[in-house]
């Protein structure tokens, strides 16, 4: 359930039949404006495009929008309103975007107006010249004010460990299954050599913002609504490849944490169950996760060699060097925590996390990629 109703788009408004060209026309009329990520980067003075994705409600804190505007001054106020989800003078907004694109958006109800002011009800992230419809997860609206979303369920925005997984599914070939497609960003972005992406997610409100984005970008992926502990694919349907990108994220207050929230152990183990049945043989599936090396052990590749000790898999584990998702041992020990992370919002928050995590043994928390190959000749499990 989403307890905050009435700031969020009916995410009906955006996969209705009706809504399919407007959607194409947006991207249009988006493009048109030079609304991308490098020219929002510039818009707010980030220095690159990773670092606004990744800290928006940062950018948007500490003034974000840039007087007079680096960026085409379309794509700055496209920036202000998807990105750092601000509210600006009405006058601001329409001498700055062209009628038809604020008509698209007074469509399908991604923009709100009192007729002074602006603000967008969406999110809105251009990346390789897509765009990613999502939630807001803050609301900025007024200088130094962020206010965080309330409720469950909502949509995140491609975010740090989306465009981590990225290189991974670029290397993807034929086949490409997106597990817990958020946005539908990672199915949407498989490179050139994939010629057949599908997704999936527990929260339906997910799979109507991916099908929605597979409309604005004229993609033929699908996504519908599953879970991955159960998930099994036709075996003539089967894929080369497919990746969870998995809401593990260690947290102190569970009334934080993501819509299936586990941990990185408990997806590896689901991982080399459900593959054989999603994966041709010889497939790869590949997890992105938070794994949390406790005391005794040096590193996250032996923590998770521990976890598949005495089994017959075939893993390999890629540590990642991504200061903003991990915490070194240093961290832990002096119960501090970078001022870049993601893994917690103030010093409070911090504190707590790095109170609970060595209190249960960990000493660091490292992100990594692991990818699982299925055995040419393994038997699906039934
Ligand atoms: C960290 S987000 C990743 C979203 C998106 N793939 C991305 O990279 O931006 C994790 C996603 O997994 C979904 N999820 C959690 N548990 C799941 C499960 N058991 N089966 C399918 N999806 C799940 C969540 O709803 C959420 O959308």
């Amino acid at each position: 359930m989403v307890a905050a109703q009435e700031r969020l788009i009916d995410e009906t408004t955006i996969t209705e039949p009706d809504a399919a060209p407007v959607l194409r026309s947006l991207a249009d009329r988006l493009h048109d404006a030079d609304f991308d990520e490098k020219n929002a980067a510039a818009a707010v003075g980030a220095p690159s495009p990773e670092q606004l994705l990744g800290h928006p409600a940062r950018y948007a804190f500490f003034g974000g929008h840039r007087h007079p505007a680096p960026a085409p001054a379309a794509a700055s106020v496209l920036t202000s309103l998807f990105i750092l989800n601000q509210t600006l003078p009405a006058a601001d907004v329409t001498a700055a975007l062209p009628a038809a694109l604020l008509a698209d958006l007074r469509s399908l109800d991604l923009v709100s107006t009192t007729g002074e002011r602006y603000r967008g009800r969406v999110s809105i992230t251009p990346y390789r010249g897509q765009f990613f419809l999502s939630d807001q997860l803050f609301r900025s609206p007024a200088p130094h004010v962020v206010e965080p979303a309330e409720g469950t369920g909502l949509v995140m925005p491609p975010h740090t460990s989306t465009l981590l997984a990225l290189s991974t599914v670029d290397s993807v070939e034929d086949s490409f299954l997106d597990i817990g497609c958020g946005t539908g960003f990672l199915a949407l972005n498989a490179g050139r050599r994939v010629n057949r992406a599908a997704g999936f997610d527990l929260n339906p409100r997910c799979v109507a913002f991916a099908t929605a984005n597979a409309a604005l970008n004229g993609s033929e992926a699908r996504f519908t609504v599953a879970d991955f502990a159960t998930h099994q694919v036709e075996a003539q349907e089967r894929f080369q490849a497919m990746l969870f990108n998995a809401p593990t994220i260690p947290t102190a207050q569970p009334g934080l944490s993501e819509i299936g929230q586990t941990t990185a152990e408990h997806v590896l183990n689901t991982t080399i169950e459900v593959a054989p049945r999603v994966l041709r043989p010889g497939g790869t599936a590949y997890v992105l996760g938070l794994v949390e090396v406790p005391q005794r052990l040096a590193t996250a590749t032996a923590t998770v060699e521990h976890w598949l000790a005495g089994r017959t898999v075939e893993a390999t584990v890629r540590e990642l060097d991504t200061p903003s998702l991990t915490i070194t041992r240093r961290e832990l020990a002096d119960r501090t925590l970078n001022g870049h992370s993601l893994l917690a919002f103030g010093r409070d928050q911090a504190q707590r996390l790095l109170t609970v995590l060595a209190e249960r043994g960990v000493a660091a928390v490292v992100p990594v990629i692991i990818s699982v190959r299925v055995a040419e000749t393994e038997r699906p499990t039934p």
